[in-house]
């Protein structure tokens, strides 16, 4: 049987997360989220400790998107379905575009992700997407040293992603993904330098098994910082 995706069922824990992580005093001027996709719930929490955010992506479709919606264009997506439990959301609909200052092309796969724009160190980082950019483990290893160098010293990744994941649809269109198992985020982000604050792991809710967007067995929600 197939079953309707239901975005709000995955979307909920890492909303919930980013809310718990940023009303708890991760704070900072500027704030890069690293493959945004064309999403654009990851903000609502943010905005609250952010000043600036600045948004980013591989594709240059989901980067026309944030732009469609930052600037109220005709197609713009609705979020409001999506995020209709966020509180007052038409006054944070509006908090968030007066807080996105730039959406700019990011590749977590080159040394550089940002380049050609170079940025003032931030004070955080949030990302869900490495295992939907990074073909191995090692290439994933590597991208978290690079995120690393957009980073103050002291800054916090916010990393979020799924295990065990070999690939995701949308919009019926099926992309690979790099399976992580759980040791993974620990091993590799010490290896890369950071210094691991809090690790929640939520295994899949079990309304979602048969929603076939998707193979992930779990999420993983965590904050780390950069250890110098
Ligand atoms: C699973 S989606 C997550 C989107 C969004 N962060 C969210 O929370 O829903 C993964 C995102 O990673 C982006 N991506 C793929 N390869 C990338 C790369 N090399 N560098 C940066 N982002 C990349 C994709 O375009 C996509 O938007």
């Amino acid at each position: 049987m197939k079953r309707k995706h239901n975005p709000v069922a995955r979307i909920s824990p890492i909303k919930i997360f980013c809310h718990q992580i940023f009303l708890s005093g991760l704070e900072g001027k500027l704030l890069i989220d690293i493959g945004s996709g064309p999403t654009i719930y990851q903000f609502f929490s943010a905005c609250e400790s952010s000043q600036e955010i600045i948004a980013t992506d591989y594709t240059d479709k989901n980067l026309q998107e944030l732009e469609k919606w930052l600037k109220k264009m005709p197609g713009a997506f609705n979020w409001s379905p999506v995020v209709k439990y966020v509180d007052k959301w038409a006054e944070k609909e509006e908090r968030v575009r007066r807080a996105i200052r730039r959406v700019l092309k990011c590749d977590v796969l080159k040394e550089r992700p940002l380049e050609p724009v170079v940025l003032p160190a931030s004070a955080g980082l949030i990302s869900l997407c490495l295992e939907a950019a990074c073909p191995t483990p090692q290439a994933c290893r590597d991208a978290l040293r690079y995120l690393r160098t957009l980073l103050r010293p002291g800054g916090h990744l916010v990393l979020s992603g799924s295990f065990e994941t070999t690939f995701f649809m949308v919009g019926g269109k099926r992309f690979p993904a790099l399976p992580l198992n759980e040791k993974f985020p620990r091993e590799a982000l010490q290896e890369a330098g950071f210094i691991i604050k809090k690790l929640e792991k939520v295994a899949r809710a079990a309304e979602t098994h048969l929603d076939n967007h998707s193979d992930y067995t779990g999420l993983f929600f965590l904050v780390a910082q950069r250890g110098d």
